[in-house]
């Protein structure tokens, strides 16, 4: 009786002590992996360190960007390629505001891209005007990937 009951204790003990170093090493498992984590999600995105100021004018223009694709879109669905071109060119083109803001932001890469960017609308523009449809698709993919790009690359 007695011994079963040492015995009992050891077993017991043993246990809280597998338990425990099991435990333990779920914390340091779950740090190691939180770690890993804030690497993974970090943003790997090079920042253009803007003022607030700038954050919401940027903002504001990449949101009238997504608001001309979106016309575009419908238009083409419609058939009037040429209210297409005209936004294409007048909204997303390279207009000289357009490359005003593009010098603005103090970074070589990011206007080259931003540029790179209104040239292709304005491609899109052209090819609008052509009517073809199967073109036009094409043409609009490009200037997306412009949009894909630049966001994969910047932030703010
Ligand atoms: C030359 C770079 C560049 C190009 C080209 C570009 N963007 Fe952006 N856009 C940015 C940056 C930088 C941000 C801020 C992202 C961040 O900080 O996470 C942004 C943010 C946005 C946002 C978020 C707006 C908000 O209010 O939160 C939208 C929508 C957007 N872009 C749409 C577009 C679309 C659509 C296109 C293409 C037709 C486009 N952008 C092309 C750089 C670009």
């Amino acid at each position: 009786m007695k011994r079963s009951m040492i015995v009992f204790g050891v077993l017991c003990s043993a246990g809280i002590s597998v338990a425990a170093y099991a435990k333990d090493h779920e914390a340091m498992g779950n740090m190691a992996h939180h770690q890993m984590m804030q690497d993974t999600n970090a943003d790997q995105r090079i920042s253009l360190q803007l003022t607030p100021q700038m954050k919401q004018h940027q903002l504001a223009n990449m949101r009238s960007h997504v608001e001309a694709v979106q016309s575009i879109i419908g238009m083409l669905a419609e058939n009037k390629f040429n209210e297409a071109s005209a936004v294409a060119h007048n909204q997303l083109g390279l207009t000289p505001e357009m490359r005003k803001m593009c010098n603005m932001f103090g970074n070589d890469d990011f206007r080259k891209m931003g540029l790179a960017f209104h040239q292709s609308a304005d491609e899109l523009g052209d090819t609008l005007k052509t009517g073809d449809m199967s073109l036009s698709l094409k043409a609009l993919h490009r200037t997306m990937n412009s949009c894909v790009q630049c966001h994969a690359t910047f932030r703010q």
